[in-house]
């Protein structure tokens, strides 16, 4: 009884040292806030709400039964990650926690679970995001061969500050770390959510300068699709600009073992 008393008293001393505008991600089972970083709480806002009702359209609950038929029964909280993919691209780009809370639900988790997963991997978005979500390789090899410039020449076109939406909705721009594609550094990739779920696509456009990148996000605006891979007319793929300069020939075949004189 007096364990019970502490633990309520406990809770609702943490609730009165809780800033207002921000609720706990964990629905009340969570951190206290001395330990907690942002990443821990959710901030309320008008298109943010935890107790708003949030669920995957007619058309996407087909494709939830169908991913979650790809996992064993009592697994089915591995389907996490696509399952939150799926919610984000029905969202526009982003994830607000109700769609968060209707993942855990559909998977049977508690919601901890579920934000866990969605605070850890950079690709999903936790606020609102433009229909073409830029995002910069910030990593070394890309940062060597001018990403900063490219970073700083896309903020400059769009008018915004990093992660700040254009006023029209229709871009942001954002860091990722390495796309694995360092051969054509620098790189930015277009997560591109205009089509909704339907007509999602993530594109690399490689070999970027800062002039193409502008070009990149005008035809982007008309509703053009640029074309992605290398932006270097020289280059196919990721083969050396200017055409090959050694191994010209064609490659002798490797000497054969002699297995009779083993
Ligand atoms: S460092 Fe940019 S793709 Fe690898």
């Amino acid at each position: 009884m007096a364990a019970r008393l502490v633990a309520k008293r406990l809770l609702e001393i943490r609730s009165a040292l809780r800033p207002s505008p921000l609720i706990a991600l964990s629905n009340g089972a969570s951190s206290s806030r001395s330990f907690s970083s942002a990443l821990n709480y959710h901030l309320e806002s008008p298109d943010n709400k935890a107790d708003m009702i949030w669920e995957f359209s007619k058309a996407n609950m087909e494709k939830v039964k169908e991913i979650i038929s790809h996992y064993p029964s009592n697994y089915k909280q591995s389907a996490v990650i696509p399952l939150l993919d799926l919610a984000q691209q029905q969202h526009g780009g982003w994830l607000p926690v109700s769609a968060m809370n209707a993942v855990a639900k559909i998977i049977e988790v508690a919601p901890i679970r579920v934000y866990e997963v969605a605070t850890f991997y950079t690709m999903f978005n936790r606020a609102k995001v433009g229909k073409y979500h830029l995002l910069v390789c910030g990593t070394t090899p890309c940062m060597i061969r001018g990403s900063r410039e490219i970073e700083d020449t896309l903020l400059k076109h769009l008018g915004v500050k990093r992660n700040e939406v254009t006023k029209d909705g229709m871009f942001c721009v954002g860091e990722m770390e390495c796309m694995g594609c360092c051969v054509n550094a620098p790189m930015i990739t277009v997560a591109d959510y205009s089509k909704g779920s339907e007509g999602y696509t993530y594109n690399y456009y490689e070999d970027v300068t800062p002039k193409r990148v502008v070009e990149i996000v005008e035809m982007l605006r008309r509703g053009e699709a640029p074309p992605v891979g290398t932006q270097n007319p020289e280059r196919i793929r990721s083969g050396p600009a200017g055409g090959n300069t050694t191994l010209l020939g064609e490659p002798k075949p490797p000497p054969c073992r002699d297995l009779d004189a083993c």
